[in-house]
């Protein structure tokens, strides 16, 4: 993963060209708009598809920036699935743009009430060398745009993902779409650094050479449970976009589909193991279900009993992965801590083993494979502890965004 850190002409930018009116809600941040500003200038795209324009302040953004480097050479295509702003009906989508410019600027086409699984028919071949994508974020909506960014955009492009860390910046969304698409994605990827450890919430992913190859990194997500279940008609445009790629993977998409794969943020079908903490100590703190809520493991002193969560009794239930979205050291932390995720069948045996050390604060995502085709429990154990050379164990803990299977 590679990590832009905001450039000088970024800021300067931003200051004269980022706007957001009053009443626009869900709209890019400053952050986001640097984020953008030094891929698109990097990248200096001809012809840029945006899914998601409401109040119309990443259009206007994005407007100005491919005007302050294409000159009249670059376009814009914005979509929304609806033609009113979502927030207040009275006003329409995309309003801020003419309220901004005082008319649509030339190098913008705003296409209205066109959801993002019709784009390609409305859009008809290969039209665009770069997409961002902000509009609905429960999974597995991000994906499902994804699959349309792919039948229009040329291989090999970036794909900017906004809100890639909604649910842990903001709580009360708890819509993983986009940190799902953006963190399990197999192939390049880029985020932001921003000063004072601030987490970014924006990302891209670059498209493989091959579309074959995107729907099959598509696929892999859509294999997480989904939030939200999807029409039938949405499930048959997204067939329809796939299987002018590939029969195969468009039947593979059916059988995903099919499994109604619909439970919350998390993996309901796996909870009904026992949880388990041995080593337990006065700061860990498990409240609720790891599979729903976050969970703190502080690691006990040199000599005694590390600190173990185990989820005993699992069935995998076609699963592939048992995954940790985001765990994180306390800034705290004096020394290393040591992080260790096995995987162990129902006789004990240790099917899969990991050990990360956290050496900075910076969250990070983790996943252990699941043994596939066997309807046997298995048992996963997490256990943190310091390494031996560890004097104090003051801040010695991680804590843990809900754990979820894909
Ligand atoms: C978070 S807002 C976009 C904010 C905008 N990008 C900005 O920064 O100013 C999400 C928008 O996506 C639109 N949307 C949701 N689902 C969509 C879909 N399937 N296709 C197209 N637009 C969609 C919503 O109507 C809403 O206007």
């Amino acid at each position: 993963m590679d990590a832009l850190p905001i450039s000088a002409a970024a800021k300067e930018f931003i200051a004269q060209n980022y706007k957001k009116p009053d009443w626009a809600t869900g709209a890019i941040s400053p952050f986001d708009a640097s984020f953008l500003y030094d891929l698109i200038t990097r990248e200096r795209p001809k012809s840029l598809l945006e899914i998601g324009v409401a109040s119309g302040t990443s259009t206007a953004f994005l407007s100005s920036l491919i005007e302050s480097y294409g000159r009249g050479k670059s376009h814009l295509h914005s979509y929304d699935a609806l033609p009113y702003f979502y927030a207040k009906h009275d006003i329409e989508c995309g309003a801020f743009v003419k309220e901004r410019f005082g008319k649509l600027p030339s190098n913008l086409t705003l296409n209205l009430g066109v959801s993002s699984q019709d784009i390609p028919s409305v859009v008809r071949g290969q039209k665009f060398d770069f997409a961002f994508v902000d509009a609905n974020h429960d999974h597995p909506w991000p994906t499902i745009d994804l699959l349309s960014v792919i039948e229009t955009t040329a291989p090999g492009s970036w794909v900017a993902l906004h809100d890639i860390n909604l649910p842990f910046l903001s709580k009360q969304f708890p819509c993983y779409g986009p940190h799902y698409l953006y963190e399990g994605w197999p192939g390049d990827k880029v985020t932001q650094i921003i000063d004072g450890g601030i987490r970014p919430n924006i990302g891209a992913i670059r498209l493989f050479s091959t579309k074959e190859e995107s729907i099959r990194a598509a696929l892999d997500c859509l294999a997480i449970r989904w939030q939200k279940m999807l029409k039938a008609e949405v499930v048959t445009a997204a067939e329809s976009i796939i299987r002018r790629t590939s029969e195969a993977l468009a039947d593979d998409f059916l059988a995903v589909a099919a499994r109604r794969n619909v439970g919350g943020a998390n993996n309901l079908a796996m909870q009904g193991g026992d949880i388990r903490l041995t080593g337990f100590n006065a700061w860990s703190r498990l409240e609720g279900s790891p599979w729903l809520k976050p969970f703190v493991l502080h690691a006990n002193p040199v000599g005694n009993v590390a600190t173990t969560l185990s989820f005993e009794g699992l069935q995998p239930d076609g699963h592939r992965r048992v995954v940790f979205p985001a765990v994180k050291r306390c800034s705290e932390a004096s020394d290393d801590i040591l992080l260790k995720i096995v995987v162990r069948g129902a006789n004990g045996d240790v099917l899969e083993s990991k050990s990360v050390v956290f050496q900075d604060d910076q969250p990070k995502m983790l996943a252990a494979a699941l043994p596939t085709g066997s309807a046997e429990p298995i048992c996963v154990d997490v256990t943190v502890s310091v390494p031996d050379s560890a004097t104090k164990i003051r801040g010695a803990w991680l804590h843990f965004d809900p754990v979820y299977c894909s």
